[in-house]
């Protein structure tokens, strides 16, 4: 790194701010939110057209026809599949109102359908972002008909319980974003309808969290 870069990343704040009991402290000390950055969902480096890549094998593997995709943002991956896969799935989006776009052949809501079964439910990198993501995991994987794929999941090999941080995501916006425990994530699958067939590591981050560097991860889930 230069020695501009390096001095510029020792001003800047971290990227995690730790030390949160709980997602409400977390919250109180956030700023914005998703809804005060509407834009597309394709800044940032996070590699998207892995991400992509991950999403399409997966859904071409499980031939779904019907996708529900949590925090889908503007519909990015929607438009990745509808270019690679032979017939694009009908394609639901749940997310927050001000990301809602218009997209030919997305349905865009604000809560999970729980009453309508999906083939495949797909979410990457939105879990870490909700209040309680166990609870919005189960919904997902309720209204799942033949796979879940969960990808940009933050998972720590070093941590024996999920933590909440703050994080610094764009300028002048700060969210509350999970850790979770890969050992407790696993666990999580034991004695559920849904197995892990499929699980790789992502993209480590360059951030550290409890002094540690993370990764991102993927799991395709099927049924057991
Ligand atoms: C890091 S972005 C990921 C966007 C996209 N899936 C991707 O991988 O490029 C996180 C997304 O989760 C959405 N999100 C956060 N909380 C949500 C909630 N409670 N319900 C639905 N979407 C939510 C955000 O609005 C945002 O679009």
């Amino acid at each position: 790194m230069s020695l501009l870069g390096s001095m510029r990343r020792r001003l800047e704040p971290p990227q995690f701010e730790e030390g949160y009991d709980d997602f409400d402290a977390a919250a109180s000390a956030s700023l914005g939110g998703w809804a005060a950055h509407p834009f597309n969902s394709r800044e940032g480096d996070f590699s998207p057209g892995l991400i992509d890549f991950e999403i399409c094998t997966a859904l071409a593997h499980i031939g779904a026809r019907s996708v529900l995709d949590f925090g889908g943002g503007a519909g990015d991956h929607y438009l990745a599949a509808a270019n690679v896969l032979p017939r694009p799935p009908a394609w639901t989006i749940v997310e927050v109102p001000e990301r809602h776009a218009v997209i030919d052949g997305v349905t865009y809501v604000e809560d999970i359908p729980t009453k309508t079964q999906f083939d495949a439910v797909i979410t990457s990198g939105a879990l870490q972002y909700v209040r309680d993501p166990m609870d919005t995991l189960a919904a997902i994987c309720s209204v799942a008909r033949c796979g879940v794929l969960i990808t940009r999941l933050p998972l720590c090999e070093h941590s024996d319980d999920d933590f909440v941080t703050v994080q610094n995501a764009y300028p002048g916006v700060r969210i509350p974003a999970w850790f979770f425990s890969a050992a407790k994530w696993r666990k999580e699958f034991l004695s559920s309808p849904w197995r892990i067939a499929w699980e790789w590591e992502g993209r480590t981050d360059s951030a550290k969290v409890r002094g540690k560097r993370f990764y991102y991860s993927g799991m395709l889930l099927l049924p057991r």
